[in-house]
């Protein structure tokens, strides 16, 4: 049983790290050390980390590598690859990186990697069968649109990659479906025929309230069509048979067969599997309808090269490790309670509520994993925006509030050269906000202002991640860096990062308030 964080004589150090700094400034930090950017700039997988514009020297990555090393990382990054049961609380695995592994890996089971492949291949080529037009709806239609139904961890990661990779590579629309407010899956089906659209409940469950309702919805409109249930079939309208429209994508394959759907349309994956760690399985199969098998296995082939980094890597150049430690020295150290994430991509968008979803559904936590109450904070909050529009409705507080929030800054780095003017503007903007807030207006000299409404102090640290450019290799990657760096935090907290009891409390609120008061 690992003592309390703060007792340790490696966190007593760290607090005496933090308060080395009361008498410094960050560009002083930045200034005194000639080639700081080389220094505290670390890559893995193509994607680079400038961590250059933070609160950190050599004395706090040390004592930060060592909290690490006491609260024994290696050995449970270890558990963690072998599919050992660390999420202790379901007593299972959470073994997504055997999803993205290769059929050699020595941490599984040969037999395990063959099911993995298979289950792969057997969703891959439902894709691409999908989008070659050799599925066809009941009425003999192509399928052009496929509408897919879930929420949380069945519906963020997908939506974000599918965004990311641009346009669709071929004949399908993916449109997604979260909220249970009927506006959202009314505009999925608008201007979408029922002969030629599919559509595809993804949950782990089968049992979360909003997907079941908007799949009962969607296949009365499938049967139905727009007009529900009062249009009466024509001869140009004939009933649909929904069983030709709907698949679903679970870990409970029965509970799908038992509401419908023909077991030919239903994808499982292993409940080692957690929801938020989940786009890497068949819940991934809308990434490969929009954009084919090729970028899925592209886009499993990045997280598996930052899986291949952070177990080999030593911590001292650890990309996820470095972010994790510097994460949680703001949290621990510097009373931090919120961190900020600005990807410079459009095609970025859904990366915060992504991000928000894995690091605080994971990290948002108050017992250690013996179930003692926690005296450090865990999880801060996660925000975040696109910029450069961000720049014009969160911007002021970064660079005048009374407090600051670390934040991670995304470029690509092919913007930078880009033939495309707004592409270079759009690289130009965030480099210079990141060199804004660390040093504020001094890094105006004689221009700045004096007067003290203008003044912006600086000191606010961020972390640039370099990207070189927005394809599925890259974002594998991405999303993989950000997984171990939210494993990392897990681990130094001591608490497990893969349930999530706090959401049931509401589900079964709501349960037994639609059994007292049925409508
Ligand atoms: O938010 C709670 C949660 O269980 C998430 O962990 C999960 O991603 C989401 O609801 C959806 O669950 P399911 O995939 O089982 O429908």
């Amino acid at each position: 049983m690992l003592s309390s964080s703060k007792e340790i004589p490696e966190w007593l150090a760290l607090e005496e790290c933090r308060r080395s700094f009361s008498q410094r400034t960050l560009s002083g930090l930045m200034k005194a050390e000639p080639g700081r950017e080389q220094r505290w700039s670390f890559s893995a997988a193509s994607i680079r980390a400038d961590l250059s514009r933070n609160w950190i020297d050599e004395s706090t990555l040390a004592a930060l590598l060592a909290l690490a090393r006491a609260r024994n990382l290696e050995q449970t990054r270890s558990a963690l690859f072998s599919g050992e049961a660390v999420n202790a609380t379901e007593h299972r695995a959470a073994w997504h990186t055997a999803l993205r592994a290769g059929a050699d890996d020595p941490n599984i089971d040969p037999s395990l990697a063959r099911t993995l492949k298979e289950e792969q291949t057997r969703f891959l080529g439902f894709a691409e069968a999908l989008r070659a037009g050799r599925i066809l709806g009941s009425t003999g239609a192509v399928i052009d649109t496929v509408v897919c139904i879930g929420i949380g961890g069945s519906d963020l990661g997908p939506r974000l990659v599918v965004d990311a990779l641009g346009p669709p590579s071929g004949p399908l629309r993916v449109r997604f479906v979260s909220n249970i407010d009927p506006v959202e899956l009314d505009a999925a089906l608008d201007g979408a025929r029922p002969e030629t659209t599919l559509v595809a409940a993804i949950s782990k469950s089968f049992t979360t309230l909003e997907t079941l309702e908007n799949l009962h919805v969607a296949r009365d409109w499938l049967k139905y069509g727009p007009g529900g249930a009062a249009e009466p079939a024509t001869e140009g309208r004939p009933r649909l048979d929904p069983a030709h429209h709907l698949m679903a994508i679970t870990s409970q394959p029965e509970r799908a067969a038992a509401a419908g759907i023909h077991p030919k349309r239903i994808f499982s994956f292993h409940d080692w599997v957690g929801g938020r760690y989940s786009l890497w399985s068949s819940c991934g199969l809308p990434i490969a309808l929009s954009h084919g098998h090729l970028r899925f296995l592209e886009l499993c082939a990045g997280a598996a090269e930052m899986d291949a980094h952070f177990v080999s890597a030593p911590l001292e150049t650890n990309l996820p490790v470095l972010l994790g430690l510097l994460g949680l020295w703001y949290v621990n150290f510097w009373g931090v309670k919120d961190r900020a994430v600005f990807p410079y991509a459009q095609r970025l968008r859904h990366l915060p509520p992504y991000l928000q979803q894995l690091e605080m559904e994971s990290l948002g936590k108050r017992v250690d994993i013996d179930g003692r109450a926690l005296d450090i904070d865990t999880a801060p909050v996660v925000w975040g925006e696109v910029g450069t529009t961000a720049q014009h409705s969160v911007f002021q507080y970064l660079h005048q509030g009374t407090h600051w929030s670390p934040a991670d800054f995304l470029v690509v780095d092919e913007f930078e050269r880009s033939g495309e003017r707004r592409k270079r503007l759009l690289y130009a903007a965030a480099m210079a906000q990141v060199d804004a807030l660390a040093a504020g207006d001094s890094v105006l000299g004689a221009q700045r202002s004096t007067a003290t409404y203008a003044m912006a102090p600086g000191g606010r640290p961020t972390t640039v991640i370099h990207l070189p450019r927005l394809d599925a290799h890259t974002v594998g990657a991405l999303l993989a860096l950000y997984e171990h760096r939210t494993f990392v935090q897990g681990v130094v907290w001591n608490i497990n990062t893969f349930d999530q009891w706090g959401v049931e409390v509401g589900k079964k609120l709501l349960q037994q308030r639609l059994d007292e008061r049925p409508f």
